[in-house]
């Protein structure tokens, strides 16, 4: 497939603001892509289709996981909108025909992380939470540290403890994954 016929036959499936949001997603990652250095079109195409499994209905996740023979933990039985980051993983190649393993880590790894991220995984995962409709307490400092940092780490750093503290104000579980990157960037970081 195209990248051209990639975004027709996401938009085909995804709602309107689900096909915005993945726009916003590719462009912003290719932005990072630029300043740190990362293959372009991987990050766009990344982007672009890191949610793709969003075309399922929520509760429709748990069963997608399972015929895919996806094994998950309590975690994800707990909050099962994390699947659509593994399930998505496989859609990329059997929908969109995408083999790149970068890309399709980078998909699997764009909701909690994981340790030992490449630059890749990392734009993604930030390029998620920080392209343009995203709209929550916190986003504006996340995006001027995008512009002012040339640390893709220390970006990665914030945005993941970011997140955990929300997840934490929200009362909800943690995925273990996500304080693992965390460690991980931070034992290396001071090391
Ligand atoms: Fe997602
Ligand atoms: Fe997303």
């Amino acid at each position: 497939m195209t990248v051209d016929e990639m975004r027709r036959e996401l938009q085909r499936r995804l709602n309107k603001n689900r096909f915005a949001h993945s726009i916003g997603v590719a462009n912003t990652a290719v932005k990072l892509a630029k300043k740190f250095g990362v293959d372009e079109d991987k990050a766009y195409i990344a982007g672009l289709l890191h949610d793709c499994a969003r075309e399922f209905e929520d509760n429709d996740l748990p069963a997608q996981a399972i015929k895919r023979g996806i094994k998950f933990g309590e975690v994800e039985k707990n909050s099962p909108l994390l699947l659509h980051a593994y399930i998505g993983a496989q859609m990329v190649t059997e929908i969109y025909g995408v083999d790149d393993k970068e890309i399709i880590q980078a998909i699997y790894r764009h909701t909690v992380g994981a340790r030992n991220m490449t630059a890749l995984d990392k734009i993604i995962y930030f390029a998620d939470m920080i392209e343009p409709h995203r709209n929550y307490p916190g986003v504006d400092k996340l995006r001027e540290l995008a512009e002012t940092s040339d640390n893709l780490d220390e970006i990665i750093l914030t945005a993941l403890s970011e997140s955990i503290i929300f997840v934490v104000q929200k009362n909800a579980l943690v995925h273990p994954a996500t304080i693992d990157a965390r460690n991980y960037l931070l034992l290396g970081i001071k090391s």
